[in-house]
């Protein structure tokens, strides 16, 4: 760790707050651009972990967020409510579909948003249990870690109420090859499950990620979220959607459960919400988030500065075309993955929905074990090639490739162009592997 700057961070910022891929010092950044703390410019295909959806400062933006803060600089919406956070939820309420009578909630972050989840649904329900995904990611709070199945969480237990099931990876088909994937996993649910160990009289709702993102971006067959609906109408549990990722129009449409027109009880945002301010939303049925008065409140919450800039966020989306350009771009960017993969052996499956992509790397595509450090290396190599990737997975073996969504042709045959040479340096062992090592990622 050379970089004085990367060296002083060491020292004062808690570890438990650190997932590094590559040793970058920010600067600055602006639209897919980030400027690191020696003027180099980096093409960024992390979105800061999906967040600058609309891209780095956004002018549109800062000038609101400069007229709100002189308006209101603050107000606590807990005791003394203004009428920003109240557009804000009636745009999410206009937005998300179903005509129940509905609420919204607001946080500042995914994490605290699964929490409200994690206490509301089963207490409005009057049933104890919940069902969630092996793999899953809702966050690092208490609540919304009991909610996770992933790796990242599992140094801490929990909460007992949650019961975890198989997330249906067509790659990694949980149960072995078969071509009825959604049927097993559904019946599994219900033949075993809700025979042994999670009663679905005793169980209030299933929280689902339309994509599970850091569970290895993986994509379910297309029959399985409506088969899940269908699944929760007829036990009559709520249907939570986790939008946090790859919600506000990353998949091509608004919400990544658009594709195939559910009507989820209950929408979890956050990320790209606030365009680089903290906010996150849950929108639910009333009945949900009226459970009780003062059961799950923050004092900043529905902050009004951040209130204004997701409001402007929204607009942007819409005015910008962001959501048709995600779609047709990440068509674009699959397709030329999906070139690259017919040359590089060790891509093993290359997926996604508009710009939210995976690219699995394994060591043969017949075992398919997975090659978690050539993965590192990847990410590290495109790192010092100018390009920012993450990569997730629970076998850590998937870059991610969530770039904000006004990432343009040319930029995507650029990032394209250096990922095929960090898969030729990782060929000719051009790579520095004792520096990779040194960034353990996940
Ligand atoms: C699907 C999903 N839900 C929730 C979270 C947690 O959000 P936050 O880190 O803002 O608490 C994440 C973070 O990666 C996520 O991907």
């Amino acid at each position: 760790m050379s970089h004085p700057f990367l060296a002083a961070e060491d020292q004062l910022i808690a570890n438990a707050l650190k997932i590094r891929f590559y040793p970058i010092a920010v600067q600055s950044a602006k639209g897919t651009r980030i400027t690191d703390q020696d003027g180099k410019s980096y093409l960024d295909l992390t979105a800061g972990w999906a967040v600058a959806g609309i891209g780095y400062g956004h002018p549109r933006i800062s000038s609101k967020i400069k007229i709100s803060y002189e308006r209101l600089s603050f107000t606590s919406q807990l005791s003394a409510p203004e009428p920003t956070m109240l557009s804000l939820a009636q745009e999410l309420v206009n937005m998300t579909p179903g005509s129940f009578p509905k609420k919204v909630w607001f946080g500042h972050s995914g994490s605290d948003a699964n929490d409200c989840v994690a206490k509301l649904v089963p207490l409005a329900k009057k049933r104890a249990r919940m069902i969630s995904f092996m793999g899953s990611y809702h966050g690092q709070t208490m609540g919304s870690l009991s909610l996770s199945g992933h790796p990242a969480q599992t140094r801490f237990i929990g909460s007992g109420n949650v019961v975890k099931i198989p997330y249906p990876n067509p790659y990694r088909p949980p149960f072995g090859e078969t071509p009825r994937l959604t049927e097993q996993i559904l019946q599994y649910v219900e033949q075993e499950v809700f025979r042994t160990i999670c009663p679905p009289e005793d169980t209030a709702g299933i929280i689902v990620e339309g994509i599970q993102s850091d569970g290895g971006l993986i994509v379910p067959p297309d029959d399985f979220l409506p088969g899940l609906q269908e699944l929760c109408r007829r036990y009559d549990m709520e249907l939570i959607f986790d939008e946090v990722k790859v919600g506000l129009g990353r998949t091509g449409k608004w919400f990544s459960f658009d594709h195939e027109n559910l009507v989820p009880d209950v929408v979890v945002l956050g990320k790209s919400l606030g365009a680089g301010l903290p906010i996150s939303a849950v929108v639910a049925k009333q009945e949900i988030l009226d459970v009780g008065t003062g059961i799950h409140m923050f004092t900043a919450s529905g902050n009004p500065v951040s209130c204004s800039a997701a409001l402007e966020n929204i607009r942007i989306i819409q005015e910008e075309g962001l959501i048709e350009r995600a779609r047709v771009n990440g068509e674009y960017f699959l397709k030329r993955l999906k070139e690259l993969q017919a040359k590089v052996e060790w891509i093993g499956d290359v997926r996604g929905r508009g710009l939210a992509i995976g690219v699995e790397l394994v060591e043969d595509r017949v075992t398919k074990a997975p090659a978690a450090e050539k993965t590192a290396a990847v990410c590290y190599r495109c790192f010092e090639l100018g390009l920012l990737v993450f990569y997730v997975g629970i076998h850590s073996n998937v870059i991610e490739i969530t770039p904000p969504l006004v990432i343009s042709r040319e930029e995507i045959d650029l990032a394209v162009e250096v990922l095929d040479q960090a898969f030729s340096d990782l060929a000719e062992k051009k790579i520095n592997m004792d520096a990779v090592r040194q960034y353990a990622g996940w």
